[in-house]
């Protein structure tokens, strides 16, 4: 899989991947609204190109008081992360190119008050699931907010699963997507008291789901999603599931892999850079 490319279905107007990115910045911003006064922390976990808290954070009233460490392997998405903070005069948003499972990379800012577990959960063995979710109750504060995703595609769909592991540890659930949306996403606040993220510790291997998918029998038709979730095929295994809400706006946030980047206007976050130089 190219995780730089696969960013590229973002940028198509009602893909899922497009509606997905529109729940989970709606989750971020919720998170933010509802945090308490003072400094905030934040953490991403794979994190790509950063489109979900780099975009909400760029028009956000709370931004200068939030320290947030974005963790990507891919050396192509850690750069237009880079810029794309820069670009939001995000100084508090760091990018760490490196493994984000690794517990060392979270050192100073856990537990935080948003841990972003987008992206992650549909390309681990549903034992590393169980696992990175158990690890939240590390890396979130007490009345802090999980915003995590994950695919209904493969089945038996995990997301119940998902939940049940989160409020068996202390997570409150505050909202899960509507199970006809291909792309599950859903937002827990903890309730717990956290333990200590020990360095050295591995939470997950991240295997993809592209390869997970090729290990299970998982029916015809799967990967007419492959394509980096652009356009869901046809036959997916999932009749049930809605494909036609998928017309929300997004950033576009391809100019940020140019290296001649103009600054973009990222005061309108629920606009395209295409529709702001319409004015639109
Ligand atoms: C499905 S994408 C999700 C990206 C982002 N979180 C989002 O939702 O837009 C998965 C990302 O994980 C990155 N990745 C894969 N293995 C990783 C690892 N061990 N550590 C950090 N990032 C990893 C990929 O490069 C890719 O950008």
């Amino acid at each position: 899989m190219d995780w730089n490319t696969w960013h590229d279905a973002y940028d198509t107007v009602g893909s899922p991947l497009a509606r997905r990115l529109a729940l989970v910045q709606e989750r971020v911003r919720a998170a933010l609204d509802d945090a308490p006064p003072g400094q905030l922390t934040a953490v991403s976990l794979c994190a790509g190109q950063g489109r979900d808290l780099i975009g909400v954070l760029a028009g956000h009233p709370r931004a200068a008081e939030v320290r947030a460490r974005l963790v990507e392997l891919d050396e192509r998405n850690v750069r237009i992360a880079r810029r794309a903070a820069a670009a939001a005069g995000l100084d508090g948003v760091e990018v760490v190119a490196g493994d984000a499972a690794l517990t060392d990379h979270y050192a100073g800012l856990v537990p935080a008050d948003l841990v972003l577990v987008c992206g992650v959960l549909g390309n681990l063995t549903d034992a590393d699931v169980e696992r990175t979710l158990d690890f939240c109750t590390r890396l979130c504060r007490t009345g802090g907010t999980v915003v995590w995703t994950r695919n209904r595609l493969r089945l038996p769909d995990l997301v119940p699963q998902v939940c049940r592991w989160l409020e068996e540890r202390g997570f409150e659930r505050l909202w899960v997507s509507d199970p006809a949306l291909p792309l599950g996403v859903g937002a827990h606040r903890f309730r717990g008291r956290p333990r200590p993220l020990e360095p050295g510790e591995r939470m997950f291997t991240f295997v993809g789901y592209d390869v997970l998918g090729r290990e299970q029998d998982i029916g015809p038709g799967m990967f007419g999603w492959d394509v980096g979730l652009g356009v869901l095929g046809g036959e997916v295994g999932r009749p049930d599931l809605d494909r036609s809400d998928f017309s929300r706006p997004h950033l576009g946030w391809s100019d940020f892999s140019r290296p001649d980047l103009s600054r973009p206007d990222l005061s309108r976050p629920d606009l395209s850079r295409s529709d702001a130089r319409r004015g639109g």
